[in-house]
């Protein structure tokens, strides 16, 4: 039988990264971040300098990506073309960019190989925007993940504050708006449920609530 995938989707901020790391380590499952390999993309278009409107120099960027996900003690690391990028990709910036690459319809048909080889036994947990609609539409389960914009942007300024990096609430909303029309107004794989999707709002639920939510739906649908 095929190799089971559980998709989550959802805008930034949804608490998806963490929830997604989650529910992979409690299953022993593999974890695909979907958003790294398009904030991976924007950061080679950066170091070789394509602009991010150049759709032919970005795809051959996607489509030849030497990228490498390592865990160390513990410490996830990314590293690109043997560079660690793990903190460089994580930036407002680079999130931005990430989200106008991945407007580019040859940069998404770049990266389609490349996720669903994530797809190994005993399983794969999806994180993204698009799994369920697109990368995997036969996933038996798919978790569509909200919050509201006000609630993700005071997740995110509580993230940089702990970080001790300085941000404003209003920008940080501003741009959480902002992002969250491009992903889902672009033409190709917009930010949507999946008609079989389960919405799951989280504005209201703690970290932990939500893993234990989405590990009771995987057991029921077992
Ligand atoms: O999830 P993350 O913030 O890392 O994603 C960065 C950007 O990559 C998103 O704003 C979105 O535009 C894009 N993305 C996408 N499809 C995915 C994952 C991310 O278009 N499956």
């Amino acid at each position: 039988s095929p190799v089971a995938v559980l998709a989550i989707d959802g805008p930034g901020g949804a608490g998806k990264g963490t929830v997604s790391r989650l529910v992979a380590e409690r299953l022993g499952w593999h974890l695909l971040d979907s958003g790294a390999l398009y904030r991976l993309t924007a950061q080679a278009a950066l170091k070789h300098g394509a602009a991010l409107d150049d759709a032919d120099a970005l795809a051959r960027l996607a489509g030849t990506l030497d990228v490498a996900f390592l865990a160390e003690a513990g410490e996830a690391r990314v590293l690109l073309e043997g560079e660690d990028v793990t903190r460089a990709i994580r930036t407002e910036t680079m999130g931005e960019n990430a989200s106008r690459v991945a407007a580019v319809p040859a940069v998404r048909e770049a990266l389609l190989a490349r996720q669903r080889e994530f797809r190994q036994a005993p399983g794969l947990v999806a994180d993204g925007r698009d799994m369920g609609t697109v990368v995997f539409p036969e996933a038996p389960l798919k978790i569509f993940l909200t919050a509201s914009a006000e609630e993700r942007a005071r997740r995110r300024y509580r993230q940089l504050q702990d970080a001790g990096v300085d941000a404003s609430l209003s920008s940080l909303l501003e741009e959480i708006q902002a992002r969250d029309a491009r992903d889902m107004q672009r033409s190709v794989a917009p930010l949507k449920p999946a008609h079989d999707a389960v919405e799951l709002d989280t504005t209201e639920l703690t970290i932990p609530d939500v893993v234990d939510h989405i590990l009771r739906l995987i057991e029921d649908r077992g």
